[in-house]
């Protein structure tokens, strides 16, 4: 017998079905409660609301548990790689040999994209943040392959724009790259694995041989994968409520990007070097800026800790502490702004204030320092972010559209004025 909630209000009281997901956590299904009680319920931020079920990604924030498809992030992390998670995300199960190489092929084959993005991204000024030019550029697609504005195409229409999405955003992220130098584009290398094409796309200079660091590739690739999928995030949730419009999956996922640009999401590790460098130009006194986190009448956060989900720790900024280490014991680079950032961690681990509001170094705490260590320019933090969260997105607006999902279209508590005679208040 399935278990009940019941709510009583007014005299009435109503019951709503308990839904068990495979992990066991537990949710009321409220789908009746407006049509059985004339009832709403608010939730700012939707901090207790589940918008849907999905079965690809598992989270316990207590825990500091994060799984794809079933599989723990520390091993994929470990033994995968980003086209083999890219692929385990959108269709379920890890690809046979046959099927990772087609999938693999098609992604490399696909990169290239229509000359006249060329005169789009022209139109852009040098000083235009990369995110705008990367959400524009994919947001375009959609006039260069009109079939998507259909999504209820055939599986294999949309299978080709996924293939689409995930080979030219490394091109168009590495132009809004160029356009931000006033460089000359490159264009794909499909002899290349993903992250070395792109990485050439970013730094060959014409005239001169660029060969990727493997060192380099390899930690790209890692980055990518500790950020694929992240259940309903701000971002995540965005790319699947335009997507339960119907609108097209270039669309959707455009938007997606212009909602993980924010600070308090994926521009946090942009945020993150930015809050260490001016620590560190302000002569390093990292304790100075934890007591500013701390005062409620600054409006100072210290960028790159806490979470929404997580109240023990982020698994992937565990991982990401070590790779940290690791990239830049490898490349032989010693950064200072990472000696702040690890006086800053100790020192708010063992802060009170901290402590009680379960804060913890979140995935941006340390990302931002292994793109500065791989060359990456701090503007593009949130553009690579991006690019490893497009296969969550995509995954993410399939399984809606695969599921049905009715639109999406939360209602509200109106506080505004009651009705009112219009009485003009000027001369027009
Ligand atoms: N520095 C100082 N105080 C903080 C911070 C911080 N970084 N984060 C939360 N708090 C305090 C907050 O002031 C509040 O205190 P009180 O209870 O006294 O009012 C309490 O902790 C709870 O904070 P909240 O804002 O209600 O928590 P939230 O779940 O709404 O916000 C968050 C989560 C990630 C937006 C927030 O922790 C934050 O702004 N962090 C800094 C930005 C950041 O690093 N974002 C990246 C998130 S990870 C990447 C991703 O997946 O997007």
């Amino acid at each position: 017998m399935s278990e009940i909630a019941k709510l009583s209000f007014d005299g009435n009281e109503y019951e709503f079905p308990v839904l068990e997901g495979t992990e066991n956590e537990k949710a009321i299904d409220i789908a009746k409660l407006r049509a059985d009680s004339g009832l709403i319920t608010l939730d700012p931020g939707y901090k207790n609301t589940g918008a849907t079920k999905s079965a690809i990604t598992f989270l316990d924030g207590e825990l500091g548990i994060l799984r794809y498809r079933g599989y723990g992030i520390e091993e994929l992390a470990e033994k995968s790689s980003f086209m083999e998670v890219a692929y385990l995300l959108i269709y379920g199960d890890l690809p046979s040999q046959s099927q990772y190489e087609y999938f693999s092929n098609q992604i490399t084959t696909h990169t290239l994209v229509h000359e006249d993005i060329k005169k789009i991204l022209d139109g852009f000024p040098s000083n235009a943040h990369p995110m705008g030019v990367l959400s524009s550029l994919i947001c375009s697609l959609t006039a260069f392959y009109p079939n998507s504005l259909d999504p209820n195409r055939s599986k294999d229409e949309v299978d080709l724009s996924i293939v689409r999405l995930l080979a030219k955003m490394p091109t168009f992220a590495a132009w809004a790259f160029k356009n931000k130098m006033g460089h000359p584009v490159n264009y794909p290398d499909n002899s290349l694995d993903y992250c070395s094409n792109f990485l050439k796309m970013m730094f060959a200079l014409p005239a001169e041989r660029y060969d990727a660091d493997p060192v380099v590739a390899k930690a790209l690739d890692q980055l990518l994968i500790l950020h694929a999928d992240h259940e309903q995030n701000c971002s995540t949730s965005t790319v699947r409520i335009v997507g339960s419009s119907q609108a097209s999956i270039y669309a959707s996922i455009s938007a997606g990007i212009n909602a993980l640009w924010g600070p308090l999401h994926g521009g946090a590790n942009q945020s993150v070097i930015e809050m260490l460098e001016a620590i560190k130009a302000d002569g390093g006194d990292s304790k100075k800026y934890l007591e500013k986190a701390k005062d409620k009448n600054d409006p100072f956060r210290l960028m790159g800790f806490g979470h929404r989900v997580y109240k023990n720790f982020d698994p992937r900024a565990k991982i990401i502490k070590k790779a940290a280490d690791d990239v830049l014991g490898k490349l032989g680079v010693s950064d200072p702004v990472l000696d702040i950032a690890k006086e800053l961690e100790q020192a708010a681990l063992k802060d009170q204030y901290f402590v009680d509001r379960k804060l913890y170094p979140n995935v941006d705490f340390y990302s931002g320092i292994i793109y500065r260590a791989l060359g990456i320019p701090t503007d593009m933090f949130t553009v690579m972010f991006a690019l490893g969260r497009l296969p969550g997105w995509i995954a993410q607006w399939k399984e809606m559209r695969e599921n049905n999902e009715p639109i999406g279209r939360p209602r509200q508590v109106y506080t505004g004025a009651n009705e009112r005679d219009y009485v003009s208040m000027n001369k027009r």
